[in-house]
């Protein structure tokens, strides 16, 4: 499998470096407008290649795209990270141009790729990149659910003083600090709801920790989070180069599921190797709709600045 990942930053040289040393890709092209900083990057990460025992070839380009080519999956990470007490939504200004030329040059190259969108307001990315490119719906994937779910269970992990591999728990909606829909009620250790150990009160407190999970470390570093994301973004890429037909939360298109039209949003997805395999309806109660409903109008809000920025 080759697999570019475009923005040789913090995520996406952590994306790139977790491909590696899980050693399921052939190969790694990052790109980046930086020059040297693709190159460089990719230089360091082959000079571990020894020492952690992969065989991905990894290489870097200064934004030459014909070094993609033929790539089966390219994960978007370009654009800007949000600063302390900025909303993702905020980048939408720099970011949604920079996504629509990435994610053109990327299909020149790569007609059949499979793309993975991180860079934020992702939910917005994701559709804008299904209206720059034309790919079908399955081929497009936006990596925040996968991260959210990952930042819940170490949240219920940390309130039930437990590994995280004995919890799980699935993040639906959107990728932003109040649309997030951490879904509680389906949380469990060792296949017993986490009711049953937690307090209402305690519950109520790991979904509000979880829907900032972004935002509180951004506040710690400066800048946005990398290790959990470039972590979140492989596991994808290896459920499509593995045809796994594991479940993950991405944004995908939905037209009818969940009740919802017209948006790309956080719901279940079966990733394989088609991308986007099938999006799974769960059954949600009451309040876990309501909350997906209020969440899929904030994202349709952002969606509708795209109109001015990409006229
Ligand atoms: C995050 O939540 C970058 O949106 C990503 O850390």
């Amino acid at each position: 499998m080759k697999v570019t990942v475009v923005g040789a930053g913090a995520v996406g040289a952590s994306c790139a470096e977790y491909i590696a040393i899980k050693n399921f890709a052939a190969e790694v092209v990052l790109i980046d407008i930086k020059e040297g900083f693709a190159e460089g990057k990719a230089m360091d990460l082959m000079q571990t290649a020894s020492l952690n025992g992969f065989d991905t070839q990894i290489t870097g380009s200064t934004n030459d795209y014909s070094k993609t080519a033929g790539s089966d999956v390219a994960v978007i990470t370009s654009g800007i990270p949000r600063k302390p007490g900025m909303t993702r939504e905020e980048l939408i200004g720099i970011n949604a141009g920079i996504v629509k030329t990435v994610a053109t040059n990327l299909i020149t190259h790569s007609p059949n790729v499979i793309l993975i969108i991180v860079s934020n307001p992702m939910d917005t990315m994701s559709y804008l990149a299904h209206k720059a490119t034309g790919l079908s719906k399955n081929r497009i994937i936006g990596m925040g659910g996968a991260l959210d779910s990952a930042r819940f269970k170490y949240r219920l992990s940390e309130a039930l003083g437990c590994p995280a591999s004995d919890v799980d728990g699935m993040v639906i909606g959107g990728h932003s600090d109040t649309g997030m829909v951490p879904l509680i009620d389906k949380a469990v250790r060792n296949s017993v709801p986490v009711a049953e150990y937690l307090s209402a009160e305690r519950m109520g407190q790991i979904v509000e920790d979880t829907k900032v999970g972004g935002a509180t470390l951004t506040g710690l570093l400066g800048t946005s989070a990398w290790y959990a994301p470039g972590a979140a973004i492989s596991e994808l890429v290896r459920a499509i180069a593995q045809d796994s037909k594991k479940m993950f939360p991405c944004s995908a298109l939905v037209e009818g599921e969940y009740g919802l039209n017209d948006l790309s949003i956080g719901v279940p997805c079966i990733l394989g190797k088609n991308g986007i395999e099938k999006i799974i309806e769960i059954e949600l109660n009451a309040e876990e709709k309501a909350k997906l409903a209020e969440s899929a109008e904030g994202v349709k809000k952002t969606n509708d600045l795209l109109e001015g920025l990409l006229a």
